[in-house]
């Protein structure tokens, strides 16, 4: 039997595409494989954007587009800003997704460990700028004035996630660990779990369906996000 959420001191929760798949973004994994009608490795991958930056430019510039122009937060996202404004104790929200929608539900401090979609980086200085234009292979650098030098400020398969040192910290004073919409196949997100029951957190899936890793959870409720965030962050 879980304790009432107000009794935790430090909660962490990791949001994964499961939470923006109800505000019309496609989920990873739910589509034969193809996210969006392309396989990853063609677009998501830094030896893609080597071989074809035409191709990832456009397909990224469809998703910011798409962000931009259609994506609303739902009642997923604005149930965990509400509760972080309500509650007593430390709240820290990690997500794996490129989106917005938590910030525009307006949630402080999200930790996109997987990068932006809103932001490019110049990838001879490194330097990261807010970016809602469409990006090509002639677009010039702001820093370093070179065409083609901008790449999405995404964290690609084979790169290091974002703010690994900020998030081990956070998981390893938490008392509840809650992971909400994501499959469980992606690492180091996939063993955050393991992590938590390490330090004596207790831990709560909330997913469609049950997640690679459901086994880890002490705890587990299924459902569409839009349904069971809300009336587990209600306080
Ligand atoms: N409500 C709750 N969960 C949902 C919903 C919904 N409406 N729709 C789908 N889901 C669940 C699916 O059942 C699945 O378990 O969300 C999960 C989405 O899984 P993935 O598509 O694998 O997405 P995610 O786990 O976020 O992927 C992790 O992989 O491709 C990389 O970097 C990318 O951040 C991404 C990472």
């Amino acid at each position: 039997m879980q304790k009432p959420l107000s009794e935790y001191n430090s909660i962490v929760v990791l949001t994964g595409a499961g939470v923006s798949a109800e505000s019309g973004l496609k989920t990873f994994r739910d589509n034969n494989g193809l996210w969006e009608g392309h396989d990853v490795s063609e677009v998501a991958t830094p030896e893609a954007f080597e071989i074809n930056p035409a191709l990832v430019h456009s397909f990224y510039n469809a998703r910011r587009n798409q962000l931009l122009e259609e994506a609303k937060p739902n009642l997923a996202h604005k149930s965990l800003s509400r509760f972080e404004a309500e509650f007593n104790g430390g709240f820290t929200l990690i997500t794996q997704n490129v989106d917005n929608l938590h910030e525009q539900a307006g949630s402080q401090n999200v930790i996109h460990m997987h990068g932006e979609l809103l932001q490019v980086r110049c990838i001879n200085t490194g330097i990261v700028f807010q970016w809602t234009e469409d990006l090509t292979t002639q677009t010039h650098c702001p820093c370093c004035k070179i065409a083609g030098s901008l790449r999405p400020n995404i964290v690609w398969f084979g790169e290091i996630p974002m703010h690994m040192h900020e998030i081990e910290e956070a998981l390893s004073h938490c008392d509840l660990f809650v992971s909400i919409g994501t499959s469980g196949n992606v690492y180091p997100a996939a063993g955050f779990v393991q992590l938590a029951n390490a330090m004596g957190a207790t831990t709560l899936e909330l997913n469609l369906e049950p997640s690679l890793t459901q086994s880890a959870f002490a705890f587990a409720h299924y459902g569409p996000a839009t349904e069971i965030v809300p009336s587990y962050f209600s306080i």
